[in-house]
């Protein structure tokens, strides 16, 4: 086609973007990759997954060897300390390694990087740095930024986001994160590990929405003895700027008495919001749904043939794995394959100490369809947590009553986002608990732990 420039265009090079232009020119397609960041990998790779569990494993380690917890293995660590420029430092080379390998990557598949911020000229046109491209595809994959909180203004220095919480340049002694979310437990996580006290405001009655009841109350439970003071039911009304702290004015969500609490830094995790401003969505003749996302069928294809849109623009959880998969789809679908993304079967995990893992439906919303029947395990019965001193969390394996098959699996545990994947794969073949149970497990091994919430399902499990 020679009066086109390219057969696939894709805006935005996250995990949903990068991955569907790599996937699109592997299939022959001619492909080039519009990004406005000066490097490529999106939130994920820039500001998000990466740095923060490059920062959640370097907090955890020095956690273990300072607070004295290694000594129960006969470990004994005297005078650890930190040394905060070089975990950024750390955490700034596996940022750097992994951008600059899918530049790597786009060079060795033929991906041309157009460099800048891509705008619709009309439905099969970008301008992009001044210069007008036509594309056959155009694919949006412009991922999400923080959600703002009117009258707690981000500074990046007293009141910060995601992006500069994994920036600071020194602990704060006491860091109030507004939001009970995963960003907030994971990033207060850190910074309690590195010693700051840490403070979690949270709107709703229970910390982490959306995840299984009894997984939320456990999660809870657990990092309130790891020393987060979580607030529950509480909203924030207001934030003055106090030399170089912050004043929170805080009361119950459902109304009542005001408080106010003094913070070194206030970190803003209270959600994520679609990137479509200055897209010129107007000109390709498409619109934003009331919660700013761009609807897709399940082809990805907008409502403008030629036209699609994956990842956190789109709606469904705004996870990176969630936007690959669909980069991957979306290609196969415009290179003429079928590409399918099973979204009843996306797993999400929580990367604090423990883990906490999920995939399917929680118990609540089984229950709401239908009769069903829930094994659990807990880790202080599995043999290789209780080794290594590990056994906080459980397993839970939530079953159709009628035909046994696996509708959902939720774990608290050290390990519980590797052990996810078992119980994704079992799903989506369809498996019954019946099948998990009767798979062979290694011992000693976390997982074990699954096969034996699974044996709890029908019957009775060995080790408890
Ligand atoms: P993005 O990664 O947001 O990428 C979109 C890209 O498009 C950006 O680079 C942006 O600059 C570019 N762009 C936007 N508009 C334009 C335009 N007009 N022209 C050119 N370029 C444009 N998810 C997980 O699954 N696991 C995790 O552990 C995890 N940790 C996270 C931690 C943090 C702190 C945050 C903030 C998020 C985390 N996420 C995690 C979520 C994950 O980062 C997102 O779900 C994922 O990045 C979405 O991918 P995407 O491709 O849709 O968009
Ligand atoms: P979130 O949706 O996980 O949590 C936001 C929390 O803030 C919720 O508990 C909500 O009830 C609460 N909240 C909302 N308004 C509030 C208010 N005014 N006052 C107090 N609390 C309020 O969003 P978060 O943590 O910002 O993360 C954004 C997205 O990034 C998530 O959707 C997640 O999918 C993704 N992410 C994924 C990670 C992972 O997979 N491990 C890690 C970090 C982010």
């Amino acid at each position: 086609m020679a009066d086109y420039d390219y057969d696939v265009l894709v805006i935005g090079a996250g995990p949903g973007g990068y991955v569907a232009a790599i996937r699109a020119a592997q299939l022959g397609l001619r492909t080039a990759c519009a990004e406005s960041r000066e490097t490529l990998g999106g939130t994920c790779l820039n500001v998000g997954c990466i740095p923060s569990k490059a920062l959640l494993h370097a907090s955890h380690l020095f956690e273990e060897a300072h607070s004295g917890a290694l000594a129960k293995f006969g470990v004994k660590v005297d005078g650890a300390s930190l040394d905060l420029d070089a975990m950024h430092g750390s955490r700034k080379d596996a940022v750097k390694g992994l951008t600059g390998g899918i530049e790597f990557l786009f060079k060795k598949n033929k991906v041309d990087w157009l460099k800048g911020l891509a705008t619709f000229t009309g439905k099969d046109t970008v301008e992009v740095a001044g210069k007008s491209y036509r594309a056959k595809n155009i694919i949006i994959a412009t991922g999400s930024s923080v959600t703002p909180l009117p009258g707690v203004e981000i500074d990046h220095k007293a009141i910060v986001d995601s992006t500069s919480a994994l920036e600071l340049p020194k602990v704060p002694g006491h860091l109030v994160v507004i939001g009970g979310g995963v960003i907030g437990l994971e990033l207060g996580s850190v910074w309690r590990r590195l010693g700051a006290q840490v403070t979690v405001v949270e709107y709703l009655d229970q910390i982490l929405p959306g995840m299984d009841g009894e997984v939320r109350k456990e999660a809870g439970r657990i990092f309130k003895k790891q020393g987060f003071d979580i607030r529950t039911g509480t909203k924030v009304t207001k934030a003055e700027k106090k030399g170089e702290g912050v004043v929170l004015t805080v009361e119950p969500a459902k109304g009542g008495e005001a408080q106010t609490i003094e913070a070194d830094t206030v970190l803003v995790a209270i959600g994520r919001r679609p990137n479509t401003d200055g897209l010129g969505l107007d000109k390709a003749g498409l619109a934003v749904n009331g919660r700013g996302q761009i609807e897709t069928d399940h082809r990805f294809q907008t409502a403008v043939p030629g036209i699609w849109a994956i990842g956190d623009v789109v709606p469904g959880p705004m996870l990176a794995h969630k936007a690959e998969d669909e980069g991957i789809a979306v290609a196969e679908n415009i290179g003429g394959l079928t590409g399918i993304v099973n979204h009843d079967v996306i797993p999400s995990v929580v990367y604090t100490m423990p883990e906490i893992a999920g995939v399917g439906l929680t118990e609540e919303a089984a229950r709401e369809k239908g009769e069903v029947k829930v094994g659990k395990f807990p880790m202080a019965g599995n043999s290789r947590a209780k080794t290594i001193h590990d056994t906080a969390g459980f397993v839970k394996v939530i079953a159709d009553a009628e035909t046994d098959r696996v509708l959902g699996v939720w774990i608290i545990t050290s390990v519980a986002g590797t052990m996810i994947a078992q119980a994704a794969q079992a799903m989506e073949f369809g498996a019954t608990s019946e099948d998990i149970a009767y798979t062979c497990h290694a011992h000693p091994t976390h997982s074990e732990a699954i096969k034996e919430a699974a044996m709890a399902v029908t019957g009775k499990p060995i080790h408890i």
